[in-house]
């Protein structure tokens, strides 16, 4: 097995590329898929200070580094979520690659400052796992960035779960999510911007990135997401493209090329006027956003100690300005 670039001894094959790669001429693949998501999707511009979220696993402490590498100013956010001990071994590996490096990351416990974790927080909404844990992350990045001036907060989703999760929307024709998978989301009513540079590369290259960078990142994937539909997907991919590689890649890519257009007008119809959550500020077409709901819900309370239903103090948040379009979040 031979380089494509230079034919020193090969040591990964990437069949979407149909080609092998040394250890350098793979980095410098992975760099470049980076860079030109980067660019092609207007993701990020020169001197951006990014949020980088991490959760101690290989996609997102892959993007931090190749971030630092493309140059990027970019911190860690890590959000503890409060699940069995893989909160805390993932919040350990997450700590350890940052203080190695000499990086700044943030930590935000759930149960610490809000009084719930993930658990408790799917029990009260009676809903999978991984819907109460995306609705706190995404409230807590958010919140993270703007309390932090960033300019962008990017995830390490990969084309595997860019794919995976276009599949699930596709089945069901959920035409808003459709009109809203992008690889960025822009800034707008209080939203920061939200990026995805590893769209694409796969997991499989994220894994070789870290393994090649000498990055310990942790393995065990949520223990709450086992046998959830997405896996599902994923794996029914994984078969197809075993048998036709650069089907996801295609399916991925193609979409957005040729028909995310088209399911403007459903997320048109769902765009409601917005207004800041009367308890924590933040932006929301309701009178309290999902978020504090939900903490209500699973018995929590803000980070200042106020319980659900509390008028904001005077020294309460700052309501957040309102510009003029709504970011999409499915
Ligand atoms: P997941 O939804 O678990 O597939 O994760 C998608 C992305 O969300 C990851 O690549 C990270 O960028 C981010 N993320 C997931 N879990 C955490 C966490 N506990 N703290 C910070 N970021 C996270
Ligand atoms: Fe969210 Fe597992 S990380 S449910
Ligand atoms: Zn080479
Ligand atoms: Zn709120």
């Amino acid at each position: 097995m031979k380089c494509r670039v230079c034919r020193g001894p090969a040591v990964i094959d990437v069949r979407r590329h149909n080609a092998n790669f040394c250890p350098e001429h793979f980095l410098k693949l992975c760099r470049d898929q980076v860079a030109k998501a980067i660019e092609k999707h207007s993701m990020l511009e020169p001197g951006d200070r990014v949020l980088v979220a991490v959760s101690g696993g290989k996609d997102s402490l892959a993007v931090w580094d190749i971030l630092l590498e493309l140059g990027y100013e970019a911190d860690g956010l890590y959000l503890g979520l409060g699940i069995d001990g893989y909160s805390d071994r993932s919040g350990e590996v997450a700590r350890r690659f940052a203080d190695e490096r000499g990086l700044s990351l943030e930590a935000v416990d759930l149960p610490g400052e809000y009084g719930f974790d993930v658990p408790d927080g799917a029990r009260a909404a009676r809903r999978v796992p991984c819907s109460a844990c995306g609705l706190s992350k995404r409230h807590l990045f958010d919140e993270a960035a703007r309390r932090g001036g960033y300019d962008a907060v990017a995830t390490g989703h990969n084309l595997d779960d860019e794919a995976a999760v276009l599949f699930g929307n596709v089945l069901r024709w959920q035409g808003e999510y459709l009109g809203r998978q992008r690889p960025v989301l822009h800034e707008g009513d209080g939203f920061p911007r939200k990026v995805k540079p590893l769209v694409r590369l796969g997991e499989r290259e994220t894994a070789a990135w870290c393994v090649l960078r000498g990055i310990d990142y942790v393995v065990e994937e949520c223990p709450m997401a086992a046998g959830n539909r997405h896996l599902g997907y994923k794996e029914a991919l994984n078969a197809i493209e075993e048998r036709s590689p650069g089907t996801k890649h295609d399916f991925y890519f193609g979409f957005l090329a040729r028909a995310a257009d088209r399911f403007a007008e459903d997320v048109e119809a769902e765009r409601g006027p917005l207004g800041t959550c009367t308890r924590c500020g933040s932006p929301t077409g309701a009178e309290v956003c999902a978020f504090c709901r939900l903490l209500e819900r699973a018995g929590g309370h803000l980070p200042d100690g106020r319980t659900p239903g509390s008028e904001p103090t005077p020294d309460g948040p700052v309501p957040v300005a309102l510009g003029p379009t709504r970011q999409g979040r499915p």
